[in-house]
């Protein structure tokens, strides 16, 4: 298979280029960033693809900034939701396979228990509302060779995101206030890079006519952000205070959902896969990015 992987210096792209090259990947892929591959502009998108052939798009590129997203909405609607179904227009018109990442934030998190891929999404915010407009967009024009994985609270060892900036805080500060009341999975990037490449190997999907599909992968178990926090204190030996406190009490420009727990049912049933805990996962990360540190 020729792959394209667009958002190569994502922290998942850039987790998928490493599960690439350790797992000795049998295909031909290459990897573009924003520079070879500026999803905002569609006239470059379509002269980009008039002249490359691939069988495999994957698209772990995003306007991913859920507090910037409320105030700039029509640049997130443009990645997330139109430079999406330009994407899948393209595929669909080339016979290409689509892989694309969305987000548990598609849900209002009214649910108490597990979401799972036919629940309802009714997202409550910009980025939700514009990835959820993107998985639609795909299911519209691709109703076969896609394939959409929701994932939530995604961290790694690369770029910003929660686990580095609670690292940078907790050594900052001395005490901390994070909410307790948002449910969900801590997702590492490397696990989910390792379990795309199992989907890639994986025969059925490699066969012609695949229906497309939603699914969801998480780390496997539940915390709430404080919960998270706290963890990564705990193995990354930081001594800073944190309080537990009230989503109410902790205003933010865009609302986010109380529970996004996703079920990892149909994607385990589906893939031989082994979904680690997020505290296992986390604790590899952790030291990963203190090796990184003692450089
Ligand atoms: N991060 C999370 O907590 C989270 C949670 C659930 C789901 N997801 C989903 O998981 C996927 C991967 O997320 P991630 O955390 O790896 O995101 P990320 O680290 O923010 O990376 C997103 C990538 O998209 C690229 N990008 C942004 N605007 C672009 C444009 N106009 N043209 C081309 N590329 C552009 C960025 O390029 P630059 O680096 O050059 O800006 C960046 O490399 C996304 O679909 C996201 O919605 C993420």
């Amino acid at each position: 298979m020729k792959i394209l992987v667009i958002g190569e210096n994502g922290q998942l792209g850039r987790s998928i280029k490493k599960s690439f090259v350790n797992s000795k990947l049998n295909d031909q892929y290459i990897f573009v960033g924003k520079n070879d591959l500026n999803l905002i502009d569609s006239k470059k998108v379509s002269n980009f693809f008039k002249d490359k052939d691939f069988d495999l798009i994957i698209n772990c590129a995003a306007y991913t900034a859920v507090e910037k997203a409320e105030s700039d909405v029509e640049i997130a609607d443009r990645i997330n939701h139109l430079a999406v179904k330009q994407i899948a227009k393209i595929a669909n018109t080339k016979k290409i396979k689509l892989i694309h990442f969305s987000t548990d934030y598609v849900f209002d998190g009214k649910k108490q228990e597990p979401y799972i891929e036919s629940d309802s999404p009714n997202p409550i915010n910009i980025y939700g509302k514009t990835k959820l407009a993107g998985e639609q967009a795909i299911q519209l024009i691709m109703p076969y060779e896609a394939i959409i994985i929701r994932t939530s609270w995604l961290y790694s060892e690369y770029g910003n995101n929660f686990v580095d900036t609670m690292m940078s805080l907790g050594v900052e500060k001395s005490q901390l206030s994070i909410v307790n009341d948002q449910i969900g999975s801590p997702t590492y990037a490397g696990d989910l890079a390792v379990a795309l490449v199992n989907i890639l190997q994986n025969k059925d999907f490699r066969k012609s006519n695949q229906k497309t599909q939603i699914y969801h992968y998480s780390n496997n178990g539940a915390c709430n952000w404080y919960d998270f926090a706290k963890t990564i204190f705990q193995f990354a030996n930081i001594k800073c205070k944190i309080h537990p406190i009230n989503t109410e009490n902790y205003p933010t420009n865009a609302r986010r959902p109380k529970y996004t727990l996703m079920s990892n049912n149909k994607i385990l049933k589906s893939f031989a896969l082994d979904i680690p805990n997020w505290r296992e996962s986390l604790k590899s990360c952790i030291m990963i990015l203190n090796k990184q540190n003692e450089r």
